[in-house]
């Protein structure tokens, strides 16, 4: 089967959040299973300059922009490249600019990669022609409506939803300039006044899915259908909610060369050189206590402001924090105000550092993920391999990845984490004081670590899902 993935991130070339993780991880799963996908990503400088030396197959004019595709193979993954200068040769991140801008053009960026996704589902190249196409998030969107508004009308597809918060709205005085028939604006794109480049592709796509169960039928609800609750309601026949695995080459506690000493379940005691080290790194005053970490966007919808104000709680109870984010302005202040008020005991890192998350993973004794919302989260998936304790909100792919260590649990040696009840100050700081007292009982964390390394939070089974998936929606296409 051949397929055609449309992203606008792919680990190890661009990354923001786990969209790239997942556009990098889930095709290599899949090459087990017998699929050939190709990865059609836009050429970020980047991206360009790290991948070398590329195969340019053609050019093209997408929306009144010059633009050429170019092949190129990086870490097993079969890429093409959307080179377009005009576009994408920005001195800033893929989406924002250098002062954390949106690009006043990311409706033109975006819908070009997604009208280049429909021509090669097409038949744009002379030797290859997908089966299926498969898009993540608002920046693929717009290939199924350019697939269903003439491009390529028979060709099976479908949607991934990864945060149905992000849904490249935009002023509906740019829909004239897409390219599409008048009507496709009324059936398929309106959204209050506005268009909204993921309505379009939810309305016009075969099939949706979502990164977790739980999120699927949580977007069916106003709470978290972000104003699309509607929409996925009248989809609802068409919705599927796969949970996200992880790399488990990439993330792998017993070989990962990012961390300062290598472990299984069975060494958990060599642990401890990873503790030491995240110890000596960040200046910790170590007692014993445990050491809690955070890697993350800080944001709300990670419920980092819940976080930054019971930081004082929670070192007072004894615990110490590690913190590798960044994200809203205010507050990255805040978490390093607090670092400065508990020096020793409080240890912020404002920035990105992909090494750094192996090795706070590797050396933290929990990571908390307090988030008001989650589709699915890997950052608990690579907590549950490295025996660094999930402690979590009972929200999406959160709530269906970690088991609660509640008294049933813990008796049925099950237990693989904490969930956070309800998501407040209070009960978080009553979650962690849970987490405290199983830390300081010893053998029933320890446990609860070796139950977390057991739990299969590899990509088998869920691509073994989206490959039945693809194949129900070629058979139906027939
Ligand atoms: P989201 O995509 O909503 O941000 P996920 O948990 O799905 O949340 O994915 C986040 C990914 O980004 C994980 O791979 C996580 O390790 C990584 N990450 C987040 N913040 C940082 C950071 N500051 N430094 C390094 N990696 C980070
Ligand atoms: C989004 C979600 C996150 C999910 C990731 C990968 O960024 O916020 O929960 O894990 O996509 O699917």
């Amino acid at each position: 089967m051949k397929v055609l993935s449309v992203t606008s991130e792919l680990y190890p070339l661009i990354k923001t959040g786990g969209l790239a993780d997942v556009a990098g991880a889930l095709p290599l799963a899949l090459q087990h299973l017998g699929v050939e996908t190709k990865t059609l990503l836009p050429g970020y400088p980047t991206v360009l300059a790290a991948v070398g030396k590329t195969r340019k197959l053609m050019d093209l004019d997408l929306l009144g922009e010059q633009a050429s595709l170019l092949a190129v193979k990086h870490h097993g993954l079969d890429i093409l490249l959307l080179h377009a200068p005009t576009l994408y040769d920005r001195a800033g991140g893929p989406y924002l600019d250098t002062d954390n801008r949106d690009y006043p053009d990311n409706w033109k960026r975006f819908a070009a990669l997604s009208l280049a996704g429909a021509r090669i589902a097409a038949g744009l190249l002379p030797d290859w022609q997908p089966d299926l196409v498969h898009g993540h998030d608002w920046q693929a969107a717009l290939t199924p409506a350019y697939m269903r508004y003439g491009e390529a009308l028979e060709i099976p597809n479908l949607m991934t939803i990864h945060n149905i918060a992000f849904q490249g709205v935009f002023g509906s005085e740019i829909f004239g300039e897409l390219g599409l028939p008048s009507h496709a604006f009324h059936e398929a794109f309106e959204f209050y006044g506005r268009l909204s480049f993921l309505k379009a592709g939810l309305n016009t796509t075969h099939a949706i899915t979502t990164v977790s169960p739980s999120y699927a039928e949580e977007i069916l609800s106003s709470e978290f259908g972000m104003g699309l609750d509607g929409v996925i309601a009248s989809r609802a026949g068409d919705l599927y909610g796969i949970v996200n695995g992880i790399d488990a080459t990439i993330w792998d506690p017993s070989s990962d060369v990012l961390i300062a000493g290598n472990y299984t379940g069975s060494s958990l005691k060599k642990r401890v050189k990873n503790r030491e080290a995240l110890v000596s790194r960040f200046n910790l005053a170590d007692d014993g206590g445990p050491i809690y970490c955070v890697v993350s966007r800080l944001t709300w919808q990670k419920g980092m402001d819940v976080l930054v104000g019971i930081i004082d709680q929670l070192v007072a109870d004894g615990a110490m924090l590690v913190v590798l984010g960044s994200g809203d302005g205010p507050l990255e202040g805040a978490f390093l105000d607090a670092a400065a008020r508990h020096s020793g005991r409080v240890s912020v890192t404002i920035g990105y550092d992909e090494p750094l998350s192996h090795l706070i993973q590797a050396g933290s004794d929990a990571i908390l993920i307090p988030s008001r919302f989650e589709p699915c989260g890997l950052t608990q998936l690579y907590g549950l391999r490295y025996g660094c304790v999930p402690v979590v909100a009972r929200t999406g792919g959160l709530k269906d990845t970690v088991i609660d260590a509640n008294e049933a649990a813990l008796a049925a040696n099950v237990a693989t984490g904490i969930h956070i009840t309800p998501m407040s100050q209070e009960g978080l700081i009553q979650a962690l004081r849970r987490a405290n007292r199983l830390f300081h009982a010893g053998k029933p964390w320890s446990q609860m670590q070796k139950n977390g390394m057991k739990s299969d939070v590899s990509w088998g089974r869920s691509a073994a899902n989206y490959l039945d998936l693809y194949e129900r929606l070629l058979l139906k296409g027939q």
